[in-house]
Parts: structure tokens; C-alpha cells; sequence
């Protein structure tokens, strides 16, 4: 089964072509990150115009790199939402009209279950595992029974992890996207010269909070005393802002563990997935957890981690086993739960 997948929800308009073997014949991303750029930000209504622009010859060379023509692709999916709603509309209709013009099933996938999914594109991987997703809109903990079937463990009370890199790399005056500029200062800074706080860590439970650490960073920077930053205060604050994110998540998951453990003794498993997926730190110190605790650790390759249209083409496969397809009257969705998905999808 060939399947191609189309993402359109926020800055990056994506085709793929996924086989049902988990062989990915092509993985096409645009980014538009350059006509945002001089705006510290994703515009929404450029986004929209610039997805409607480049999709027509995404997909076409997404099926010039697969090697396979329209008439060989079994079914269209297509990000339905959650995202920016211009961008998710963009995607939704292209797919809606190939799939009517072509005569092939059309699939409207939730972003999140991409993000959640592309584990098992990835790796062999069985139901249930642990989820860590964390993105620039989203920061849950989730138990993952199958497509469509999640249990949320915690999330966060303000910010996303994704939106408070975006947002401190702001502060110090690096580009955007903020997460790998904040990476890349991080490598040659001092982690150790600011004590950030590390929010809800040692608390019980699984939820997230980073708006005092955000405040934090801001402290520091008003501190220096200075109106521009030094090299030095740049690189130190991105690693000891960095080096905190990474602490307070991996003791967020911890807990998770431990809790999915009473549910599932058997399955020990922890996945992470969504752009921040893609960070390294975060990487070795959840890696270093699931040895201390005898899980088996999961992070699939950072080009799968951040948005790409190999996810919603993997889950419209996983959706196609289990028979699911949609309707073509499906609206897209801004905001879109997954907890909500079986409902909405059966
Ligand atoms: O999943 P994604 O590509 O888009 C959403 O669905 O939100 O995630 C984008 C987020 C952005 O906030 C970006 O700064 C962050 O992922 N990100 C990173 C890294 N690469 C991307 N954060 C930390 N370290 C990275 N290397
Ligand atoms: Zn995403």
C-alpha cells in the first residue's frame, strides 16, 4: 500500500510518499521559514498564501522522487488540524480534490497522531508505549493504546516547550526557528553560570509549566545590566536555560514511568516525538533515564521529529489497516485534542 501524505499546519508545507512496508520513497519539505523571519514569527495569513503557492509543486515532486504516479497511490491524507487554520485548509482541500479527481479514499489525520505515530514508521514498535510530545504548540505525556486511542498522563499549565525556546531565543536575540538556535549557543556555553528553576520538579504528577522559567530568563537578561548581550551571556543563558528544560521534563517523565508501569507492567517503552524531539540534550538525558529505569527509549531521527509529511502519511496507513477513512465533508480542525480523536474519527 502507497500512501501520500500532505502537512500544511504550520510553516513547512510537506509530501510524502510512505509504503506500507515502512519504506519511505519520498519526504519532501518546504520550509517557509524565510518569510516569517523578519517578523520574529509564523504570520499566520503569509503562512496561508505561501502553502497555497508551493503545494502544487510539493506533491508533484514528491511523486517524482517516489518514482510512482497518482494512479499508483492507494489513498490522500492530509493534516486535518490542529494548526494554523489557513495552512490546514490549503492541505485539506488540495488532498479532498486529488482523492475526488482520482477516485481514492481520503484520510483527514490529527497532526499530533503524526507526531505520536512516526515510532512505529521508524522502529518495530508495539501498542502500548509512552509518549512524550513535545512541540512548538504542545508539551504532553500520553499513554498510546493505538491509532486513535490515547490516554493523556499530564500536560503543561502555560507554555509549550517548543513555544518557551522559541521565545527565550527571541529574548537573546537568536533567529528563528528558537529550539536549534538555542542548541546551537547552548553547545558553547556554560549550562552551570545561571541556576534557572526547574518547574513542578519533585512534585507528583505528569504536568509541565515554563512560564517562571521564561520570567527566569528574562530576569537574567535584565540583570547583565547591559542593552546588548555579550557572546558569553548569550551561550551561557541558552545552556543553563536549556540544561533546566531538559531537567524538569526528564523528572516529569520519571513520574510518567512510574505510573505507566502500574498500568502496563509489561510494556516498557518511552517514545519521544515532535520538533523539541529533535533536540539533543533532551535526547541523552531521557535516553540516560529509561537505562536507570529498564525502558527501552525511542527517538526517531530529528528530520522525522519536526514537522514532515511522512508522519500523516504513515497514520493515514495505520488508519487504513484498521479501516478508517474520512469523509469528504470533514472541516478542518484549529484546535483538535487527541483524547477527542476516536470520536471524532470513527
Ligand atoms: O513539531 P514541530 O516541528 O511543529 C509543531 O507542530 O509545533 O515543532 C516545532 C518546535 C519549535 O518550537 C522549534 O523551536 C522546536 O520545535 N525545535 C527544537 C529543536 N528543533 C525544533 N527545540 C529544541 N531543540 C531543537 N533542536
Ligand atoms: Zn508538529
Amino acid at each position: 500500500m502507497l500512501v501520500l501524505g500532505i502537512e500544511t499546519s504550520c510553516d513547512e508545507t510537506a509530501a510524502a510518499i510512505v509504503r506500507s512496508d515502512r519504506s519511505i520513497r519520498s519526504n519532501i519539505v518546504y520550509s517557509q521559514i524565510e518569510e516569517h523571519r523578519s517578523f520574529g514569527g509564523v504570520v499566520p495569513e503569509i503562512a496561508a498564501r505561501a502553502h497555497l503557492e508551493m503545494i502544487d509543486g510539493v506533491i508533484r515532486r514528491s511523486l517524482e522522487v517516489a518514482d510512482v504516479t497518482l494512479t499508483e497511490v492507494d489513498a490522500i491524507a492530509a493534516t486535518g488540524g490542529p494548526g494554523l487554520i489557513g495552512g490546514v485548509i490549503v492541505g485539506t482541500m488540495t488532498a479532498k480534490a486529488m482523492a475526488l479527481a482520482a477516485d481514492k479514499p481520503y484520510l483527514a489525520i490529527n497532526h499530533l497522531e503524526g507526531h505520536a505515530l512516526t515510532a512505529r514508521l521508524t522502529n518495530e514498535l508495539e501498542f502500548p508505549y509512552l509518549l512524550l510530545l513535545v512541540s512548538g504548540g504542545h508539551c504532553q505525556l500520553l499513554s498510546v493504546m493505538g491509532p486513535g486511542v490515547y490516554k493523556q498522563l499530564g500536560t503543561t499549565m502555560d507554555d509549550a516547550v517548543g513555544e518557551a525556546f522559541d521565545k527565550t531565543a527571541k529574548m537573546l536575540g537568536l533567529g528563528l526557528p528558537g529550539g536549534p538556535a538555542i542548541e546551537g549557543a547552548a553547545k558553547i556555553g556554560n549550562p552551570k553560570r545561571f541556576n534557572f528553576p526547574r518547574p513542578l520538579k519533585g512534585r507528583t504528577g505528569c504536568d509541565f509549566s515554563f512560564s517562571g522559567l521564561k520570567t527566569a530568563v528574562r530576569q537574567a537578561i535584565l540583570n547583565t545590566g547591559s542593552d546588548t548581550l555579550s557572546d558569553d551571556d548569550v551561550n551561557d543563558i541558552a545552556a543553563s536555560f536549556q540544561t533546566a528544560v531538559a531537567d524538569t521534563i526528564a523528572d516529569r517523565c520519571a513520574n510518567a514511568i512510574s505510573s505507566f508501569n502500574e498500568t502496563y507492567p509489561k510494556d516498557k517503552t518511552l517514545v519521544v516525538a515532535g520538533g523539541v524531539a529533535a533536540n539533543s540534550e533532551l535526547r541523552a538525558r531521557l535516553s540516560a533515564l529509561c537505562q536507570m529505569t529498564g525502558f527501552r527509549f525511542i527517538s526517531p531521527p530529528p528530520a522525522l521529529c519536526t514537522d514532515n509529511a511522512a508522519m500523516i502519511a504513515w497514520a493515514g496507513i495505520e488508519r487504513l489497516h484498521l479501516g478508517l477513512t474520512s469523509d469528504l465533508n470533514f472541516a478542518p480542525r484549529p484546535r483538535w485534542p487527541l483524547e477527542e480523536l476516536a470520536t471524532v474519527m470513527s
